[in-house]
């Protein structure tokens, strides 16, 4: 489906909710179908990658009734697997587009003698998966993966002994599914990594009855098993990644005032508003709270004239990672040369997105470079209509949706659906924004 977006000629303004995270929405409801006993589950991201866990967790035998949709996101109660542990899928378990399922299913099931077989869509199948495959074979599961660790990978767990693992990489994913196996083994798994990634897995299991023991010198969080995880009730917040893109909107359309309401705020998510800051956009933070261990909060946004260039260092990068993107289009706008270090990660995602996002802001105009783990922006350019390609890369289908509305005339994006991925919605909550006009 392709999107025609035309460069803006109202603002944007007033109040809106995104929907639920997509992180905490798989990590509740794959957590809700390991617990023993029944969780209620509310705000829960409804789109394809948080139904493709949703769909594994059913099949591994959890219960999961919906009991109802609405702005506020999907409402289930789940009855989870416990004790009595899952069953043996009927088919292999399909994650769609979502490397947080394969990767957090894998480390769930890692503990358990069933067979699986997991697998995704022609995306997903390209991405890493010997980074969880390693750690978990360490631990004792059995894994039959391709030579270069890709999907589809079969895997039959077993009696694991714990792991101290020093992560290369700072991915939430492995953490959270090394952590996950640990539950299982007798003793404390420990994983470290070079510098925190999210930490939803962490704040959210002592919801579900678990400690988990975090060592604020380092980046090491450990769990003791051998656990079994209890059912708990879960409102999910609302996602960040998601707001980034309306507050970037807000920031670079003239006139523009929002208020992004109940939105998480977690400071392992939140890198790219201190990058806001230093760029001299106008927002702030209020009205924080604390749900299930996560701060929530409300992020107002408003239209800023002349933004500065910054640099983003590598140490930043896992707080912001979803968020280069949309942060890379701002910097068009900017005044000077930004440039995000140690990024590499972004090749290996949905799309190799740093290429991505160099090929669709220079078919947009930009001036725009980029390396092998670097990507420079030189700014302020007057962007053109064009017409691009999601690559079925959902944050590539909204940082080019957003683009259209700078960039002179009318501009296309082709395979817009992706954003089935993570907010299905985009369009409609724009064109609210924009008082239903545009
Ligand atoms: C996620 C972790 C990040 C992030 C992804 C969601 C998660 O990936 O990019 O969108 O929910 O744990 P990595 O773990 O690969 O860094």
């Amino acid at each position: 489906m392709d999107a025609r977006v035309s460069r803006a000629t109202v603002c944007l303004s007033g109040d809106i909710h995104v929907p639920g995270d997509k992180s905490i929405s798989h990590r509740a409801v794959l957590f809700a179908g390991m617990a023993e006993g029944e969780s209620r589950l509310l705000g829960v991201l409804d789109s394809e990658d948080v139904r493709s866990t949703i769909a594994a967790v059913t099949s591994l035998g959890a219960e999961v009734a919906e009991e109802g949709s609405g702005s506020m996101g999907l409402r289930f109660v789940v009855r989870g697997w416990g004790e009595s542990g899952p069953k043996e899928p009927a088919e292999p378990l399909f994650c769609g587009n979502s490397g947080t399922t394969a990767r957090l299913v894998l480390g769930a099931l890692a503990g358990w003698p069933v067979p699986v077989t997991l697998a995704g869509d022609s995306s997903l199948s390209r991405r890493p998966m010997l980074r969880v495959c390693v750690p978990l074979r360490a631990m004792g599961a059995s894994i039959d993966a391709s030579d270069n660790g890709t999907l589809p990978v079969r895997m039959v767990g077993g009696d694991l002994v714990p792991i101290d693992y020093v992560s290369p990489v700072a991915s939430a994913q492995v953490k959270s599914a090394i952590l996950l196996a640990g539950l299982r083994a007798a003793g404390t798994t420990r994983v470290a990594e070079p510098v925190l990634s999210r930490d939803h897995t962490e704040r959210m299991l002592p919801a579900f009855g678990v400690m988990c023991d975090r060592d604020n010198q380092t980046t090491s969080v450990s769990v003791t098993g051998p656990v079994t995880l209890l059912g708990a009730d879960v409102v999910v917040p609302g996602d960040p990644s998601s707001a980034a893109f309306l507050a970037v909107a807000a920031a670079i359309v003239p006139g523009s005032a929002i208020r992004i309401l109940n939105v998480a705020v977690n400071p392992t998510r939140t890198g790219f508003l201190k990058v806001l800051t230093r760029m001299g956009v106008d927002h702030s933070v209020d009205e924080v709270r604390f749900r299930e261990g996560e701060p929530l909060g409300t992020l107002s946004v408003r239209y800023s004239k002349g933004v500065a260039a910054t640099r983003v260092v590598a140490e930043e990068a896992p707080s912001l990672i979803d968020e280069v993107p949309i942060l890379a289009l701002l910097a068009t706008q900017a005044d000077g040369v930004t440039r995000f270090e140690g990024i590499s990660e972004l090749r290996v995602k949905e799309s190799d997105r740093l290429e991505a996002i160099r090929s669709g802001l220079a078919a947009f105009g930009a001036d725009v470079t980029a390396g092998p783990d670097w990507l420079e922006v030189k700014g302020p350019s007057c962007l053109q209509g064009t017409t691009v390609d999601s690559l079925g890369d959902h944050r590539l289908a909204m940082t080019w949706a957003i683009a259209g509305l700078v960039a002179e005339g009318t501009s296309v994006v082709r395979s817009f659906e992706a954003v089935e991925v993570s907010y299905p919605r985009f369009l409609e909550d724009v064109v609210s924004l924009m008082g239903g006009g545009q």
